[in-house]
């Protein structure tokens, strides 16, 4: 969702502010603009061309003379509150031109607080959310003659969760940042000071991040050649480095982080165990004692991350044999679930930002459950809000399409399920032992599944005149059927959904015809010649059959399947090398059909309103 840079200093320059813009673009946007701002007044631009946007901010940028600026702030809108046009991208100014704010999120109650300023003769220009935020400022800044308070006081009035930022055009050395449930990261370097919603944007020049904590007025200023915060936020570590979110001799990220799968489990599991077999999380605020009293795990999740969830779901109830539910963040918070201090809520969020997730964690809390946070990011919102963190270390996923991070979750709650185990002895430590070694090998099989991406995308070329695709599989292969049918439809707009494979004959099989392709998810368990049966109904309708499998059926030359070959890992494990020649499919399709993998039309990468 929308993106914001924010630069004061030497380095506050347009170029810098799109530059930034540009690694912010996988958040998804429709339009853009920036501010450009110096003692002798400021410049503002606006573009709304959907995903050109950023690419003609450039140009404009491009095309204009370079100047010297105090401060300059850029923004990508998603919009929410009216339709994408230049009068609603951002920044937006108040009635005076004294102050520009950019935002992310939602202000709930806007309307009342357009309405109070109408009254008061503020004039609008554009229908979002947003310019409230501004002309709040303003009318506060009316009656105190004090910028710090007058924000101060404009951002308590606000509802919902967003993050924002405002500049004083007059007096451009200074940057006001607040955010609630929605990412913003500070950073510095010697002499200048930068806002962005993501590290990413700001990786090229900040030598220290600070994470800007929930709900506090954070100014800060550059004067005479020296920052200063105020309050002076927490340093945030960050260890990912320019080339990761660089696209190097890729064609786009989607492909660049399939093959990095292999990398971010390894790199997950790694440290995980020490010598002596002891697992560790990451920030454990949960004592092992009380682990040992969970009655109950819930997992909450959307999308992949939610996927990711329902394949762990096995793996905890067999190895911890506790009950696991699963539920959709946003109909977990509004069904009044029963929770109690031994149900233990795992939240899965790629981005740890995601404001389902977010408020199906917080309702959690609220009901006295003890949450977890798998995350991707380091101090992400969901992380700091959570009783305990286990970080996925995939590295920054650029690409809205999720890969790498669906393979690290699985990962990380691998680790989750036999780090329960162990506490609560459910298996042997010889027995955790052996499995952690099964889930070490999983990087060498992802490996090898990487090395066939060739002969996968020879397969999926028999595939390109179909109309419609469904996935099926059963226990850790229906959640990879979903995963396969999610990948497909978000980068190819082709009609795909995901079942589990019993169930086919209790409806979806009336649209199996001689258009549809079925891709089964069939590595060999107790329940594949079940599985193989639901083929026999598939293939007898007419369907092009696709069989993911560590082991070719016998028969499938001869009645014409195609078959994507995998590696042979633990069963539960299945589904990390599973999912791959599903991404490789989804991604072929895409390139083939000319669309860009990385920015499928109206995905947001970070998901931050409701
Ligand atoms: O950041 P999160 O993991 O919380 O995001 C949740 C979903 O929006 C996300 O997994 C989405 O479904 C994928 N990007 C799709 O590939």
């Amino acid at each position: 969702m929308c993106g914001i840079v924010g630069i004061v200093g030497d380095k506050a320059t347009a170029r810098a502010v799109v530059d930034g813009l540009k690694r912010l673009e996988y958040r998804g946007y429709d339009s853009a603009g920036m501010v450009l701002a110096s003692n002798v007044g400021f410049e503002v631009k606006r573009i709304s061309q959907d995903t050109s946007s950023v690419a003609l901010l450039d140009d404009w940028v491009n095309a204009k003379e370079v100047e010297k600026v105090s401060a300059a702030m850029g923004h990508t809108r998603w919009a929410t509150h009216g339709r994408p046009s230049e009068i609603n991208a951002h920044p937006h100014l108040d009635c005076s031109n004294q102050f520009a704010v950019v935002h992310n999120g939602i202000v709930e109650n806007y309307k009342e607080i357009r309405e109070r300023l109408l009254k008061l003769g503020h004039e609008f220009a554009s229908d979002t959310d947003t310019e409230v935020i501004v002309h709040l400022v303003e009318e506060r800044f009316r009656l105190n003659n004090d910028v710090h308070q007058a924000v101060s006081e404009a951002f308590e009035e606000l509802e919902g969760s967003m993050a924002v930022v405002v500049l004083n055009l007059k007096e451009p050395d200074s940057l006001y940042m607040m955010r609630r449930m929605a990412p913003l990261v500070i950073g510095t370097d010697l002499d200048n000071l930068f806002v962005a919603s993501d590290v990413p944007a700001l990786l090229d020049s900040v030598t220290t991040y600070f994470s800007v904590p929930e709900d506090t007025l954070i100014t800060g200023s550059v004067r005479r050649g020296k920052v200063v915060l105020e309050p002076v936020p927490e340093v945030l570590e960050v260890d990912w480095d320019i080339s990761k979110v660089d696209v190097g001799g890729y064609s786009d990220f989607m492909s660049k982080e399939i093959d990095e799968q292999p990398r971010a489990l390894r790199d997950t599991l790694a440290g995980r165990v020490d010598k002596v077999g002891v697992i560790s999380l990451d920030e454990l605020k949960i004592s092992p004692e009380e682990l040992k009293t969970v009655q109950k795990i819930v997992i909450v999740g959307c999308g992949t991350s939610l996927h990711a969830g329902m394949v762990a779901r096995y793996a905890l109830e067999h190895f911890v044999r506790v009950p696991v539910e699963i539920e959709v963040s946003s109909e977990f918070r509004y069904r009044d679930p029963v929770l109690s201090p031994t149900t233990l809520v795992v939240g899965v969020s790629q981005s740890g930002e995601t404001l389902d997730t977010m408020m199906a964690l917080s309702e959690a809390r609220a009901s006295g459950a003890r949450t977890l946070v798998i995350s991707n990011v380091v101090g992400s919102s969901m992380a700091r809000m959570a009783d305990a963190v286990l970080y996925t270390r995939a590295g920054p996923e650029i690409s809205v399409a999720s890969t790498k991070t669906f393979v690290a979750q699985i990962g990380a709650l691998e680790i989750l399920a036999l780090y329960l185990a162990d506490l609560k002895r459910t298996l042997f430590p010889s027995e955790v032992q052996e499995l952690i070694a099964k889930l070490n090998d999983v990087p060498n099989a992802l490996s090898e599944a990487i090395s066939s991406i060739s002969d996968y995308e020879k397969t999926t070329q028999t595939l390109l005149g179909y109309e419609r695709f469904y996935f099926i599989g059963r226990n850790v292969g229906y959640p990879v059927a979903l995963e396969g049918a999610l990948k497909l439809k978000e980068i190819t707009y082709t009609p795909s959904e995901g079942y589990p494979a019993g169930e086919l004959k209790h409806g979806p099989i009336a649209m199996i015809d001689d258009k549809a392709v079925v891709v089964a998810i069939a590595s060999k368990s107790a329940l594949y010649e079940k599985l193989l049966a639901n083929v026999e109904e598939v293939r007898a309708r007419g369907a092009k059959v696709v069989i993911v499998a560590n082991e070719a059926p016998v028969d499938s030359k001869l009645r014409g399947d195609e078959v994507f070959l995998v590696p042979r890992v633990h069963q539960l494990f299945s589904p990390m090398v599973d999912v791959v020649p599903l991404q490789v499919m989804a991604h072929y399709i895409s390139v083939s059909r000319g669309l860009d993998p990385d920015r499928p039309r109206n995905l947001a990468k970070t998901v931050t309103v409701e």
